[in-house]
């Protein structure tokens, strides 16, 4: 089988990014603020999680429709044990040449990132959102410090999982005051560094577009200290913009999806650790197939849903974005993974 799917928009389907635990040990503010995801929050019980073998299965049937491109995330992936095995099975899938980690790097130790990528992963992204302690745990809201993440990022490039990228969530009024810092702490080390407009992913979060700050404002706080050149993108449908120094001390991205969204290239599939599919990160609501693959049904049956699923995508949120859309429910970040 190889029938490669486009959705209702002409849009391939070549990403698929699984959420292995909607679990974290960190609590960002901007992602599951402690208010809602506290000591009562009913996260998925073992049984409700998806297995390795359940994941391997539904990959290997999307690689077939298209997917060559997988990137695990969670709440926080190495909360997985089997995640090493995961990587294993997932890189194996014939198809698939490009697999990648997201992580908040609290748990990335030496032996871990060895593991991981003795297991086929060949990069990394590691979450950080300042360089000042009192900034970056007031964020995390678990009070973890900067120096812990620093390690770990330290630990992936000695470990070889290269490229090794970080993503920086800009919030006004919480980190704005760490762009600079940041650009150079990251400038000459080998990392990419990549700003994300703070994107209004959830209904926990509070987001109002007040809190975002502008990729183009973004661009010139850099661009006045470290001239930039623009570079062009690696692959079609890149969410990150490119750009290098001028002084060749590297790259750095940045992410613009509220100010200019990215929807028209969009070749993502989202699969949660509860086993639904979005076609959006901003989906609604998914379509749930745990079930499916707990009850019998085939290879085949699942093919066709999963081609009819991508046959009828017209998902555009960011571009459409507005204060009415704003308010309608949406998935939370921790359960659909970013
Ligand atoms: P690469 O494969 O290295 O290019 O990674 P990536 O940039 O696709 O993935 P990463 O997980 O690092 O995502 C960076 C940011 O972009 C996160 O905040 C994501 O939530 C956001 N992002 C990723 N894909 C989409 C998307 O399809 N739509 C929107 N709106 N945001 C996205
Ligand atoms: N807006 C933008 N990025 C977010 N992330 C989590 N929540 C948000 C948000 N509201 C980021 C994480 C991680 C990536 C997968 O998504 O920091 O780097
Ligand atoms: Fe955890 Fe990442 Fe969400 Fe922060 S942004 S709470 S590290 S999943
Ligand atoms: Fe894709 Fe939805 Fe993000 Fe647009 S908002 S880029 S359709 S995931």
């Amino acid at each position: 089988h190889q029938t490669h799917v486009r959705d209702a928009l002409s849009r391939p389907l070549k990403d698929l990014r699984i959420s292995l635990t909607d679990r974290c040990n960190f609590r960002c503010k901007y992602c599951m603020p402690k208010e809602i995801f506290g000591k009562d929050y009913a996260f998925l019980s073992d049984d409700e999680t998806l297995t390795i073998d359940e994941i391997v299965r539904v990959t290997t049937i999307l690689s077939e429709l298209g997917v060559h491109k997988v990137r695990l995330t969670g709440g926080e992936p190495i909360l997985r044990r089997d995640l090493p095995d995961i990587i294993r099975a997932v890189s194996d899938i014939r198809g698939i040449d490009d697999i990648a980690v997201t992580t908040n790097g609290s748990m990335l130790t030496q032996k871990r990132a060895a593991a991981l990528k003795e297991a086929g992963l060949r990069r990394i992204t590691v979450s950080l959102d300042a360089l000042d302690d009192a900034i970056f745990k007031a964020m995390n809201d678990v009070g973890f410090p900067v120096g812990r993440v620093l390690a770990a990022i330290d630990t992936a490039l000695e470990a070889g999982l290269a490229p090794v990228k970080v993503n920086m969530v800009v919030r006004r009024g919480m980190n704005e005051s760490q762009i600079l810092p940041m650009a150079e702490r990251f400038r000459d080390s080998g990392v990419i560094l990549r700003f994300i407009e703070y994107m209004d992913v959830g209904n926990s979060n509070g987001w109002q577009m007040r809190d975002v700050v502008r990729a183009t404002d973004i661009y010139r706080m850099i661009d006045e200290r470290y001239p930039l050149i623009p570079v062009e993108p690696k692959t079609p449908g890149e969410v990150a913009e490119r750009f290098a120094y001028a002084d060749g001390a590297g790259q750095i991205g940045i992410i613009h999806s509220v100010t200019n969204p990215f929807c028209r290239g969009c070749s993502r599939l989202r699969l949660t650790a509860a086993g639904e599919l979005f076609t959006c990160l901003f989906g609604t609501h998914g379509t749930p197939i745990r079930h499916l693959l707990r009850n019998g049904t085939t290879d085949d049956e699942l093919r066709a849903l999963f081609t009819g699923l991508w046959r009828d995508r017209r998902d555009r949120y960011s571009e459409e974005r507005s204060s009415e859309t704003v308010r309608q429910p949406r998935v939370e970040m921790s359960r659909i993974g970013g």
